[in-house]
């Protein structure tokens, strides 16, 4: 077997632009007013997420399908997801500090949760650190239950039917 050394590949030049994934294409946006659209995002709204995503996290916005919502042309919150077989995973969820409670980190829950339907995946499911309690509880409003609990962390399950 060969090893192969992928060291220098976190290097942001070095990674491909991620390409449009299935699963996005399944789903229209959503226009929720004539200033707000929940929709895929595009390889050109990276650079603004970043702008106010923490350093740690920003290798992740490479790797993970990435659903952004947007206002007045400005993307200001995003939610990523994995999808393994049947079960749906929400990642990341983060809404620009200025924007937070508008209603847009449970806008990007729902449609998360609508595309998770779409693609049949009875449950959905999501790994929140008691550290963050308005994600513990926005998953709470979404009908999200503790499935699990650790020391540092509560998964919340969720069915999509
Ligand atoms: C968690 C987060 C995404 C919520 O986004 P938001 O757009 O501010 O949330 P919404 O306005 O849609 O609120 C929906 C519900 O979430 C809960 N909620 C949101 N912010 C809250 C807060 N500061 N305290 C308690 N509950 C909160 C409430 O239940 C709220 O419903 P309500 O307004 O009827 O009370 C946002 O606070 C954020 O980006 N935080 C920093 C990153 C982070 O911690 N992400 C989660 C882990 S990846």
């Amino acid at each position: 077997m060969t090893i192969v050394q992928i060291g220098e590949s976190t290097k942001d030049e070095a990674i491909p632009p991620l390409p449009y994934h299935p699963h996005w294409l399944r789903m229209e946006p959503w226009v929720i007013d004539d200033e707000t659209v929940i929709r895929a995002h595009t390889p050109e709204d990276l650079s603004v997420i970043k702008a106010w995503t923490p350093a740690e996290s920003q290798p992740f916005l490479h790797i993970h399908p990435t659903i952004v919502a947007e206002v007045r042309g400005t993307v200001v919150g995003y939610g990523q997801y994995l999808v393994s077989a049947t079960v749906f995973f929400h990642l990341a969820l983060r809404i620009a500090d200025e924007w937070q409670r508008f209603g847009l980190g449970r806008r990007l829950m729902d449609y998360r949760i609508a595309l998770a339907r779409e693609i049949h995946c009875a449950h959905h499911y999501a790994i929140v650190l008691k550290s963050k309690p308005a994600m513990m509880a926005l998953c709470e409003k979404v009908g999200m239950s503790a499935y699990y609990e650790d020391a540092q962390t509560i998964t919340y399950q969720g069915r999509t039917a």
